[in-house]
């Protein structure tokens, strides 16, 4: 079943408690931590302690997206936490195979990310050897409730056809304007995991499974 992995991003900060107790018990979810550090992409978010809070008031899994200009420090700084992803952006990282190394020591997953100017290409097969997912950016970092790229798709058919090829595992993850329409045309490009924000959260708690369910 496909995973969904709603970004709290869209959700409502000032009671933040009720959104995510809303989304528990519904079945294959991970909960998207977007940390933006003002550097790497123009806004910002949230860090260290937020996250640490959410761990010890949520099961559901943590999937921890990296838009931050150094993710080596956001590495080690939450190896203590109980986080099921941890994603960082390849264009951040200099020797990405080593921070992969490095963060697998502490995280059951961990996922490389490339932004709509990065091509495929541009991901070494042995790093893609290594990783556990593949996050692919159907919008420019920064911001939610921005328009779904096409483009992302042909990424996600030529991930997937890598994967076959060399007999490897990672997991493909899609990320912005993830709705009823573009998660459709996601699947079949071979997503594995959608990451939606406001489409989930705009709507009211009570309709949040009916609104995951279908989405996948
Ligand atoms: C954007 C973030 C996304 C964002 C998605 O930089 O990585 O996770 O929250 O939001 P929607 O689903 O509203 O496009
Ligand atoms: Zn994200």
């Amino acid at each position: 079943m496909t995973t969904i992995s709603p970004s709290i991003l869209a959700a409502d900060f000032m009671d933040l408690k009720s959104d995510v107790d809303a989304l528990s018990g519904i079945n294959d979810l991970w909960l998207h931590l977007d940390v933006m550090d003002g550097h790497f992409v123009p806004n910002m978010t949230f860090g260290i302690p937020i996250i640490k809070q959410l761990s010890n008031i949520t099961s559901i899994p943590l999937d921890v997206h990296l838009m931050v200009t150094n993710p080596n420090f956001h590495i080690i700084e939450l190896k203590d936490i109980n986080i099921q992803n941890i994603t960082f952006h390849l264009e951040a990282e200099s020797n990405p195979l080593k921070l992969v190394e490095l963060a697998k020591q502490f995280y059951p997953s961990v996922g490389i990310s490339i932004k709509p100017g990065t091509s495929v290409s541009e991901i070494d097969i042995d790093l893609l050897s290594h990783v556990d997912l593949v996050l692919v950016m159907s919008v420019e970092p920064g911001f939610g409730g921005q328009k779904f790229m096409d483009s992302s798709l042909e990424k996600m058919k030529e991930l997937t056809e890598l994967r076959d090829l060399h007999s490897l595992d990672f997991k493909i993850q899609i990320d912005g304007g993830v709705n009823l329409e573009t998660s459709k045309k996601a699947i079949a490009a071979g997503a594995d995991n959608l990451v939606a924000g406001s489409y989930i959260f705009k709507n009211s708690k009570e309709s949040y499974s009916e609104i995951i369910n279908t989405l996948r």
